[in-house]
Formats: structure tokens, sequence, C-alpha cells
């Protein structure tokens, strides 16, 4: 699905934390691998260690035992300062200071570099573009406050970004926003991901999103335990056990839908006996949406299929069965990739 290019691997190697006077390991032999340039999503319970896991990558928080290794090399082969130059770190309520401009906050890690002035202001007119600021001479001289929590979170991203860190590090970034904004952001950052390709851990309590944004999911139970990893599909259809099958819930088959668009799956109109006449009154669907999001819409319509749309011309069209019983890939109808 994503090219990876760029980026560096991330290795938890039996990487535990045991808090000071805790009876319990708040993470606890933890073992993964995050392939360069691929994006997973850390997800479990409130308390199941997720923010403990990315904040010992960053160092905020020492290992007990067990290492976390970045390429080849171990977290603790270099200062925890020099370290967190070489990795973005985005979190919730997006961080920022509040008495730097736009400008200066993304600007933070470059000047600590000793960048030019000159590449720091192409650099921060470049990300602003990026995440979707423009034109950018209205934000640079804006300070938080006067940034809506969207708009916030757009510029905790680009600060992120800044010094194109090969790791980034992101704990519930999107946790504070409306379901609108939420959606636009979260579209935002999978493009700006696809187009930069960095190694990401991203931490979320929202399995929608998870099942959205991921390339492999991890799920951690109480104790800071590994539960499972996997693809999103591959952990939907086949839970490891019965916390993963409960944490993913009895929505787990509408889920899988939401992996699979519409126009993955849409035959050309003439294609199949019978499309005629009685799809007068499907409604209209983009071939964009996904099949839980067409299922939605059919429903709604009380129809049994949908005609297909893409740029404004009629692709063809689906039924019901096809939206609830999707062919898996390689099955022999051929499918439209938009
Ligand atoms: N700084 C800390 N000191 C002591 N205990 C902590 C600290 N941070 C987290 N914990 C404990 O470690 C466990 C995991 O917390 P956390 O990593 O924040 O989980 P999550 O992000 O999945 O909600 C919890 O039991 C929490 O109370
Ligand atoms: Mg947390």
């Amino acid at each position: 699905m994503t090219q990876h290019s760029t980026g560096t691997s991330i290795t938890f190697d039996r990487a535990t934390k045991t808090y000071p006077g805790a009876a319990a390991p708040a993470l606890d032999a933890f073992d993964l691998e995050v392939e360069a340039g691929e994006l997973v999503c850390l997800v479990g319970p409130s308390g199941g260690g997720k923010t403990t896991a990315l904040q010992l990558v960053n160092r905020l928080v020492d290992l007990t035992s067990g290492d976390i290794r970045i390429g080849d090399h171990s977290i603790t082969d270099q200062s925890a300062i020099e370290l967190r130059r070489t990795i973005g770190y985005a979190i919730q309520q997006s961080g920022l200071f509040p008495h730097y401009t736009v400008a200066d906050n993304i600007a933070t890690v470059p000047a600590i570099l000793g960048w030019e002035k000159k590449r720091i202001r192409a650099r921060t007119a470049e990300l602003l573009e990026l995440v979707g600021l423009s034109p950018v001479e209205t934000w640079l001289p804006r300070y938080p406050a006067q940034l809506s929590g969207g708009q916030q979170q757009r510029v905790g991203i680009a600060r992120a970004l800044a010094a194109d860190p090969p790791v980034m590090l992101m704990d519930e970034p999107f946790g504070a926003l409306d379901p609108i904004t939420r959606v636009a952001v979260q579209d935002e950052f999978l493009a700006i991901h696809r187009a930069v390709g960095k190694t990401t851990l991203f931490v979320t309590h929202d399995i929608d999103e998870a099942i959205k944004m991921a390339d492999r999911i991890a799920i951690l139970k109480p104790g800071g335990k590994l539960a499972q990893f996997g693809a999103p599909a591959e952990v939907l259809s086949s839970p490891a056990d019965d916390f993963v099958a409960e944490f993913l819930g009895a929505e787990r088959g509408l889920k899988r839908l939401a992996l699979t668009t519409v126009g993955e799956i849409v035959f050309g109109s003439g294609d199949r006996a019978g499309s005629g006449a009685e799809t007068t009154q499907w409604p209209d669907v983009e071939a964009t949406m996904t099949l839980r999001e067409a299922l939605s819409v059919v429903s709604a319509a009380r129809a049994d299929g949908a005609i297909v749309h893409s740029a404004g011309s009629r692709l063809g069209e689906v039924s019901l069965h096809d939206l609830i019983a999707p062919p898996a890939a390689g099955e022999g109808r051929e499918g439209v990739r938009t």
C-alpha cells in the first residue's frame, strides 16, 4: 500500500519499565520490531503502557531493563539530548509554546541545531504548506491561542517534522479534536506519511483510528504486555485471544469493511446480468468511500446497491451483497483502484 523509502527501524528488545515504588511493570519484556518507514499504531486500554512505551524511545522515561534500538544503535549510545534531535514528538493538545509564534514554534529544533535563518524560513514555509496551512504569511506570526484546535495540531505536526527526523512518536495527537476536524487532520497526516515515509509510532485508544492509519497494529494489554501485532485486516479477522476480540468489539466484521474502498470492488455498468432498471433508485457513492461508509448510504436509502462515481463520472455499481461480502483480492473479478 505505502511505498517505504526513508526512515529507520525501531526495535524493542524485552523493553521493561517498572516505575519507582510500583509493584508491577508498566511495560513488561516488550518485544516489537517496527520497520523503516512503517506506521505502527499502539492501542490498548488506559494504563496499558502505551505512553510509557513511547517515552522510553526518546528517553523521557528510562528503561529498567532490556533495550530499544533505532536502526543498529541502542538509544543509550548517545545522550538523551542528541537522541531527541533525531526524533519528532507530537502529543495531545499539540504542546506548542504559548509565548512563541507559529514560526518560532516550528523553528525550535532547527534553531537549536544552528541552521541558518534563511534555511529555517524556507523549511517553516514548506512545512506549513505540507500540513495545509496556507498562505503561510497568514499563520507565521500568530500565537497558539489565535488558532483552532485543529490548526494547533497541524502546527504541532509541522514542528515535530521540522528537522526532518527519521523517527516520529505521536501520543494520541488527535485525541482532543472534534470528529470532523479529526478526520481532516488524520487524512492530512496520512498524506504526509505517504509522501515522506517516516518510521512512526502512533498511540491511540481509538481502534477505528488505528485501523485507518496503521500499516500494523500493536495491541497492549494491562500490565504492559503485547497481546497481538499484525496488519489491521489480520488482527480483525484473527484476534489472538479473547482480550483482543473484546477490545476490537462486536463490530469487528463491520470494521473490516473500513479497510476496502468502493473503488476497489466496483464493477463496470453492463458487466453483469440484471443491472439496469432496478438500479434507478440506487444512491450515489464516491469511489473513495470505504465499504462501511457506502453500506451506511445504501442502508439509509433502503436500496440494495449504489452507483459509484469518481471525479464526476460514473464508474459502475455495487450491490448490497458486494458491499457486505466483498471479493478477496485476486479472486478474478477486475477491481478499479482509486
Ligand atoms: N511517571 C509515572 N510514575 C509512576 N507510574 C506511572 C508513571 N507514568 C505512568 N505510570 C503508570 O504506568 C502504567 C502505564 O501508564 P501509561 O504508560 O501512561 O499507559 P497508557 O498510555 O496506555 O494509558 C499505569 O499504571 C500508570 O499509572
Ligand atoms: Mg497514554
